[in-house]
């Protein structure tokens, strides 16, 4: 096909021919284009004055497929060979679902990804907020590959949280279950805190710019009457301000697959399980082997 010779020879099978956001539905008018990289692949993406969009790598005038999904746009340098991931909530009527921010960090997409995983840093990275220190230890939870999607999921994962969303007027012992559905996308459900049956649902959807370089693109799914669109993005926006500077530090910036190469003690269960499974895919953009 058309862009098989302009594709660099590092970008894996499996990481070529994934879906991708590149840009939020919302924040592309009419008449606008709007330019990004994807996968060290430059991309422009365009709404056309009758509402048609169109995804095109200008260096080689090819037109890329297109997905709309989660308030996103998603495309594929690839031949997509399943669709994208489902989530449910989504659709679910009295839900509030929200581009919450797209976010550029010198991280690659798989550490960008781990750090959402990871229990761990709540207490401290999220101080006050997502933890304290007091009730820093980490449960025990279940974690496991799907038999019926394949997917990384941790179950009853729990943690004290002061300030767990918006509309928290208190702090509560919140309930979180991960689930991976894609390498460089991670979806985080935890209970409402004005509905103890349902959950809250925050996905973290990356593109990976090159190896080094990624947009967090945040979208959220929660139940809330009372914040408006402004605060709701604002407060994601706030917490993933707290990640930017820890995930850009981190050394070496591409996700070490092999399993000596960090300190277990500072990988948890989740973590491992993750990279486990990157490796089992055979994922290796954004990766150390
Ligand atoms: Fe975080």
């Amino acid at each position: 096909m058309g862009l098989a010779g302009n594709v660099k020879a590092s970008i894996d099978p499996v990481a070529l021919d994934a879906w991708y956001p590149v840009w939020a539905d919302s924040e592309l008018p009419r008449s606008a284009t709007r330019h990004t990289v994807l996968l060290e692949t430059k991309l422009q993406i365009a709404r056309r004055p009758d509402g048609d969009i169109l995804i095109r790598v200008p260096e080689c005038g090819i037109d890329l497929p297109i997905l709309r999904r989660f308030g996103y746009l998603w495309t594929s340098l690839g031949h997509p060979t399943r669709d994208l991931f489902q989530i449910p909530e989504f659709d679910e009527p009295d839900r509030r679902n929200l581009a919450a921010g797209s976010i550029g960090v010198r991280a690659s997409a798989p550490r960008t990804v781990e750090n959402f995983l990871d229990l761990g840093h709540l207490p401290i990275v999220h101080v006050n907020y997502l933890g304290i220190e007091q009730k820093a230890e980490i449960k025990p939870y279940e974690i496991e590959i799907t038999e019926e999607d394949g997917e990384v999921l941790a179950r009853n994962c729990r943690v004290y949280q002061p300030q767990a969303s918006l509309v928290a007027t208190s702090g509560f012992e919140v309930e979180y279950t991960y689930r991976v559905p894609h390498p460089y996308c991670a979806i985080l459900y935890k209970s409402s805190a004005i509905d103890e049956a349902r959950s809250d649902v925050i996905a973290i959807l990356v593109q990976p710019v090159d190896q080094d370089r990624s947009v967090a693109h945040m979208m959220v799914s929660v139940l809330d009457d009372q914040s408006s669109d402004k605060a709701i993005r604002a407060f994601q926006q706030f917490i993933f301000g707290q990640d930017k500077p820890i995930l850009e530090n981190q050394v070496p910036t591409r996700l070490p697959l092999d399993p000596r190469a960090e300190i277990p003690a500072r990988v948890d269960a989740t973590s491992s399980m993750y990279r486990r499974w990157l490796r089992a895919q055979g994922v290796r953009y954004g990766t150390l082997p």
